[in-house]
């Protein structure tokens, strides 16, 4: 079950939470990973930990809403390993948390930079690369399901990546790639860390919200990536999934 062995995947975001849980569960199944990060010191790490795995592991610093920085990690796959078979199209930032009227315009282009147009242009470098039966997983959120006061940029970045996970679908089914989203509640680290801090609010203020009562980790995340990426997910495209501790449901 979720063999990936012999399968090559690239990971945006490599150097964060989810992105090296996800690497390093990848490489377990088998398969070898390229991590692509804007952060030099966070792939480095993420790196180790995929290697301490027993993973092979390539890395790309770039910045993944440049347009030629994309399609440079895209051929960097095929240039280290031959093919690409696996997308984790990961990458995203947070942003500020301040209401509509507040909030500031550059914030809310950076945000979409890195959260729509980053995800856009990594498939439009990766899926003409992409090996027949490959599959996409897109990061999106349970921010892309409902609205929160204060995190419009956020919030409407995650909602354009359902839009855009579905559209690619349609337009790769022929080739038998599938793409799907995942969306987490919050997760624990750096990125809820900011949040609260951004909101003045406890992390229990959060935790209060959520159905079981508690943040979800990187390896639950992780887990449903590597099912989406593997066959077993073979007739599962253009949709979401949560992993969200009962979150959409209430
Ligand atoms: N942590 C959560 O609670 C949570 C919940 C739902 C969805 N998500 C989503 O999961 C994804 C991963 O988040 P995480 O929790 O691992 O956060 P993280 O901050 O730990 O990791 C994000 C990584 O993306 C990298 N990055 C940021 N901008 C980049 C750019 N322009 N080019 C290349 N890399 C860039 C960062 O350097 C960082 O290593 C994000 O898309 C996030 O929105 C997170």
């Amino acid at each position: 079950m979720l063999d990936m062995t012999g399968k090559v995947a690239i990971v945006t975001g490599g150097g964060g939470d989810i992105g090296r849980t996800t690497a390093v569960t990848l490489v377990k199944q088998g398969a070898k990973v390229l991590l692509v990060d804007l952060n030099e010191d966070a792939l480095a790490a993420s790196a180790d930990a995929v290697r301490n795995a027993g993973g092979t592991v390539e890395t790309f610093a770039a910045d993944v809403s440049d347009p030629a920085q994309a399609e440079a990690y895209a051929q960097k796959a095929v240039d280290a390993f031959g093919k690409i078979d696996l997308f984790f199209n990961n990458a995203g930032i947070e942003g500020p948390a301040a209401p509509i009227v507040d909030y500031p315009v550059d914030a809310f282009d950076k945000v979409w930079s890195v959260n729509v147009r980053g995800v856009f242009l990594g498939l439009k470098a990766v899926l003409p690369k992409m090996t027949q039966g490959g599959a996409v997983v897109n990061t999106a959120s349970v921010a892309g399901l409902i609205g929160s006061p204060g995190l419009v940029g956020y919030i409407a970045s995650k909602h354009a990546v359902i839009g855009i996970t579905r559209t690619a679908a349609l337009e790769v089914a022929g080739r038998g790639i599938r793409v799907n989203a995942v969306c987490p509640a919050p997760i624990e680290g750096r990125m809820m860390t900011s949040i609260e801090s951004n909101a003045g609010a406890p992390k229990e203020a959060f935790e209060s919200t959520l159905p079981l009562g508690r943040y979800g980790t990187p390896q639950e995340v992780a887990n449903l990536v590597l099912m989406l990426l593997s066959d077993e997910a073979s007739y599962m495209t253009g949709s979401y999934y949560t992993v969200d501790g009962g979150s959409e449901a209430s």
